[in-house]
Parts: structure tokens; C-alpha cells; sequence
């Protein structure tokens, strides 16, 4: 799992239409042309944007994900975007369970769980986020509310080789509130977070299936001057980026560091 190359995912939350998506992702490609890419880039739009982006980014190797999709197939859920919809404007990628949805929207875990069904339904790749509120925290709680997050939101979903789950270890605490950062967890803190996730996966898939499959991100605060030392742990596969990455230099220097 280390091995390969580590995820940024650009959490774009709710900013840019489509006028500013276009301008962001042109000149995300014109800049990154000039540097060695050494990350998966994700980025995760409004809905709005996704059809034009996807025509922009082309055959670049800029992946794009949506940052929800309805917990049902298709039928009368006014307002909803079904998986199939944004498999059909080039995604490849959902976020899903973020906290901001959960705690907002009441998102609840089975309808997380069904979500996750119907991402796999249509070949997409969850990333599914997990994390602590800050009183959990400090109640030394977050083991038993990520394995609870996990066990509720991954409750009969059955994974092969070929399929990928990304999870994203976000504590809530640690979430910007788009302008300023937040305080973090320790580098030993987020490894160890990390570490009971994969073993949660070890549980409900074979160690096979967790190499090859789960890969475990972190995001709360991300941005330029600490996403090294996050990603210099070899059980930090990747990173979940909000408030950082809507600066198309910083996620170029994101994006490109070693
Ligand atoms: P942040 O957001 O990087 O602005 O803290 C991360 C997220 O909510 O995914």
C-alpha cells in the first residue's frame, strides 16, 4: 500500500461555480506542466462544475470525484444526483459521510452505508470519512467512534481485488473552517488512528484485500506547511484537503512536493 503514489483529494466544499472551476482547473494544468507530479490529484467539485471540469481535465491525469450522491438508485427524490449521474460526467470518486454532512444534514450511517452500496453499484471509489468531535477526543474516545463509524457505514459491503476503498480519517476538530487552520492531532496520534482503521479492515476483509484495496487518508488543516511531515508516515496513504486547496498555487505545491 505504500508503495504507491500517495492521494491528495481536493475537497472543493461549497465554493466555485463553474465560471471559477474553469479558471482554477486551467490554470492547475498550465502550472502543473512544469512540475514533476508527485501525488494521485482528486478533485472533488460542486456538482455544477463537475460536467465542465471533467471536459477540462481531459486526459491529464487529474482524476474527479463528487462530494455526495443519493442513497438510492433513481426515481422521485427531487434534488437528489444519483451515482450513475456522476459516473456519467466522468467521476470516479465520492466523498461520503464527510462531517460536515453528518453533523449540518444529519447524514446518518445507514445512509452512509447505503451510499457506499450504490458507489460500488456503479464501479466508483468511496472515500469514506471517519473522525472524532473534539469532546470524543478528548475523552480519549476516538477508537470506539471511528470502529463504530466503520462498522455501521461498511455493514455488508463486501470488496474483491479489484475494487479500491478509500477512507479518510478526519477529526472533526481539526476541520478549518475554510479560512484558518485548526489544531491537530500528533503525527504518533494520526498513525495510530490509522492504524486501528486498517485493523478494522483486517476484521471485515482479508489482508489481501486491505493491501490492495484500502488505502487510509488524513484531513483536517492540511496545507503546504505541514502535509510533509503528514505524508512522511508510511501508514498515511494520502491526504483529504478543504480550505488549502482551493488555492490553485498551494495545491500545486501540494501536489508536487516529494
Ligand atoms: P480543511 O478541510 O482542509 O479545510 O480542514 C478538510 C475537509 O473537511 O475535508
Amino acid at each position: 500500500m505504500t508503495k504507491q503514489r500517495k492521494i491528495i483529494v481536493a475537497n472543493w466544499k461549497m465554493n466555485f461555480g463553474v465560471k471559477e472551476s474553469v479558471v482554477f482547473i486551467s490554470k492547475l494544468k498550465r502550472l502543473l506542466t512544469k512540475k514533476e507530479i508527485t501525488k494521485q490529484i482528486i478533485i472533488c467539485p460542486s456538482f455544477t462544475s463537475l460536467f465542465r471540469v471533467n471536459q477540462l481535465i481531459g486526459k491529464s491525469s487529474i482524476l474527479l470525484g463528487a462530494q455526495n450522491i443519493a442513497e438510492v438508485e433513481q426515481g422521485t427524490f427531487t434534488g437528489e444526483v444519483s451515482a450513475k449521474m456522476i459516473k456519467e460526467v466522468g467521476c470516479q470518486y465520492v466523498i461520503v459521510g464527510h462531517s460536515e454532512r453528518r453533523q449540518k444534514l444529519n447524514e446518518t450511517d445507514n445512509q452512509i452505508n447505503a451510499k457506499i452500496s450504490q458507489i460500488y453499484k456503479n464501479n466508483l471509489i468511496p472515500i469514506l470519512c471517519v473522525g472524532e468531535r473534539e469532546l470524543e477526543y478528548r475523552k480519549n474516545l476516538t477508537a470506539k467512534i471511528i470502529d463504530n463509524q466503520l462498522n455501521k457505514d461498511l455493514k455488508n459491503i463486501k470488496i474483491n481485488k479489484k475494487q479500491k476503498l478509500l477512507i479518510a480519517y478526519e477529526p472533526i476538530w481539526a476541520i478549518s473552517d475554510g479560512k484558518s487552520a485548526k489544531s491537530q492531532p500528533t503525527i504518533e496520534e494520526i498513525e495510530q488512528t490509522h492504524k486501528l482503521i486498517f485493523k478494522n479492515l483486517t476484521k471485515k476483509y482479508s489482508s489481501a484485500i486491505v493491501e490492495s484495496s484500502c488505502r487510509v487518508l488524513y484531513g483536517g488543516s492540511v496545507d503546504v506547511v505541514n502535509i510533509k511531515q503528514i505524508l512522511q508516515s508510511s501508514l498515511v496513504d494520502g491526504v483529504l484537503v478543504g480550505g488549502a486547496s482551493l488555492k490553485v498555487e498551494k495545491l500545486v505545491q501540494m501536489s508536487t512536493l516529494v
